[in-house]
């Protein structure tokens, strides 16, 4: 049986993601790898943070700290939020560790080798006033094919084109603000990808078949446009340093790498990272190196495909050597903001920890699963929000637990009841809810996540119909016996729910799973005789009525939440 490798791409540290972030990466790859550790598969789930580049050391002069407390800070503050969400990961690691470092110099030395690093000497933005090169988001301009005038060295915001800093118009150091600049000679080296198209076109060929459109259109995309050889050093301070070993001139001028060079090569980082924390039980590299019996699964934003599909497996490549490349990219279009765009820059939309202070996690994580933007883009609005919360988790799931429960403990005491045996209703209740339990799983298995989320809702509505048809509360007058079996077989759908639920509602799921004093591992997924049978409670079992699951979120809260994150802001420029 395979064993699955999960990640999600690395969030950068520059600062705390936003909800779109969120949905796009670390939600689907938690709850696919909830669903895989439940089905009993083996399961490991790495991501770390993004810590090198332009963006983190421009974001530590900010806050005004030097950048390695900075990305430790921002480290700890990411992952605590992540924590809170409940994403499972197996490590979080940190892409400026020492084993990142290793790792990624060691790919570097692979290349060299093989013949694809070349050494260039190219013509760079040198800022006389700071006394130093200006790579990437170090220098703003006007962009030439759209004339924004905030566009940085890297690409411009506005119309997303990537750009060379030498082609910005009016171009200005981003740390002091001078225009005085001259372009400078200076030796980088140079990704030969170009060498390296052929046999990625083979591979993606070969693997990117069964990916979802979004991401095997990208990669061919890329593709067409040919693999461009590219610099993959800079002169910045903070990032993993080129190898004294091979390249002595080039470290001595204190070149360290590119942040999208070291930043994949992260994902093995990390799960070295993992392996060192007790090394005598963790095997880093049997998932990575000659893995044949791993299936590796990512998680990102459509922006990162290109990086994910072409560009790290031409370096995976290049290594010649036998490191793991990736078996399904599971992309993602965007999450607008009331149709707008949701922008770290401009502080609009919702912020991840915001978010948590607002309202439990999970019901942001079954909202942005339920609309996941899987083939188009989706939108955020407080009123569809509000919506789905309020039918989907508070009346459908949340209503029913509570309601059955607080029943029978009132008519039966806390003990599930006896009361008749299964009788035709019952059977066939348990068909109904085997058949959607197959297909929720089907849709789960495939990565489906809007799909999967409305087999589960629809598993939820199968309980209240059926209570709705047998109405124990009036069943209870004439013929207790029969209502007792209802509500038995109520709380056996209970049961089935807080197990099929956990992959999206984790936290919820363990409230309902403890309403039971059952014994023994309750998370274990349930199989297509038991839901049909539904006898997971037996009669006798003590129970307790947990308190209200979901809240509603009323008119009130929703004019207040508008109010504080601008709905109609976003509205407006959209
Ligand atoms: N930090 C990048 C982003 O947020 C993603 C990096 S993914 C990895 O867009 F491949 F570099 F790890
Ligand atoms: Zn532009």
């Amino acid at each position: 049986m395979a064993r699955h490798l999960i990640t999600s791409a690395l969030p950068y540290i520059n600062g705390i993601k936003h909800l779109g972030n969120m949905v796009g990466s670390m939600l689907p790859a938690d709850v696919y790898a909830r669903f895989l550790r439940q089905t009993g598969r083996e399961a490991l789930y790495i991501c770390a943070t993004d810590e090198h580049g332009t963006p983190a050391e421009l974001a530590a002069k900010e806050a005004g700290l030097p950048v390695d407390a900075f990305c430790a800070q921002q480290h700890d503050v990411q992952k605590a939020i992540y924590a809170g969400f409940n994403i499972s990961f197996d490590y979080f690691g940190r892409s400026s560790s020492p084993e990142n470092r290793e790792i990624t110099q060691h790919f570097a030395r692979q290349l060299e080798k093989n013949g694809f690093i070349e050494e260039r000497s190219i013509r760079q933005v040198y800022s006389l006033a700071d006394g130093r090169f200006l790579p990437d988001r170090y220098i703003v301009g006007t962009c030439p094919h759209c004339a924004y005038d905030k566009a940085r060295g890297d690409q411009c915001e506005n119309c997303t084109r990537v750009l060379d800093p030498t082609d910005l118009i009016d171009a200005r150091s981003a740390i002091s603000g001078s225009s005085d600049l001259e372009v400078r000679e200076t030796k980088h080296l140079f990704l030969l990808q170009s060498k390296l198209q052929g046999e990625v076109e083979a591979w993606i060929d070969e693997h990117g078949k069964d990916w979802p459109v979004l991401a095997s259109s990208i990669a061919r995309k890329w593709l067409t446009e040919g693999l461009n050889d590219r610099a993959i050093t800079r002169d910045l301070d903070w990032g993993v340093p080129v190898p004294a070993d091979t390249w002595p001139e080039l470290a001595a001028e204190g070149k360290v790498f590119y942040v999208w060079f070291d930043a994949p090569v992260e994902y093995i980082g990390a799960t070295k990272e993992w392996a060192d924390q007790d090394a005598e039980n963790r095997d880093w590299k049997s998932w990575w190196y000659e893995a044949e019996d791993v299936r590796y699964t990512q998680f990102m934003a459509k922006d990162n495909v290109p990086f994910h599909t072409v560009m790290f497996p031409a370096t995976e490549l290049g290594t010649r050597e036998p490191w793991k490349k990736v078996d399904y990219v599971k992309a993602f279009n965007w999450l607008t903001y009331y149709g707008g765009k949701f922008s770290t820059s401009q502080q609009r939309g919702i912020f991840t920890d915001a978010a948590l202070e607002l309202l439990p996690a999970d019901y942001w994580r079954y909202f942005l699963m339920a609309n996941a933007p899987e083939s188009d883009d989706s939108s955020f609005t407080w009123e569809h929000f509000a919506g789905t919360v309020n039918k989907d988790l508070a009346d459908t799931l949340g209503n029913f637990v509570n309601r059955v429960l607080s029943f029978s403990r009132k008519r039966f005491g806390d003990e599930v009841p006896a009361g008749l045996e299964e009788g035709e209703a019952e059977a066939e209740l348990g068909r109904q809810i085997a058949e959607l339990l197959a297909e929720y799983e089907r849709y789960m298995e495939e990565m489906q996540f809007r799909k999967a989320a409305q087999a589960l809702r629809a598993l939820w509505s199968a309980g209240n119909s059926y209570l709705e048809t047998k109405a124990p509360w009036l069943e209870i007058k004439t013929n207790p016996e029969g209502a007792a079996l209802t509500l038995r077989t109520a709380m056996n759908l209970i049961h089935l729910y807080a197990i099929v639920s956990e992959p999206f509602i984790p936290a919820s799921a363990a409230a309902m799973r403890s309403a039971f004093q059952l014994e023994g591992d309750t998370a274990t997924w349930v199989t297509q005789d038991e839901a049909k049978s539904l006898t997971f409670v037996p009669a006798g079992t003590p129970f307790t009525v947990p308190p209200v699951l979901f809240a509603k979120i009323t008119e009130d809260d929703l004019e207040a939440y508008r109010e504080r994150f601008g709905a109609n802001d976003a509205q407006a420029d959209a």
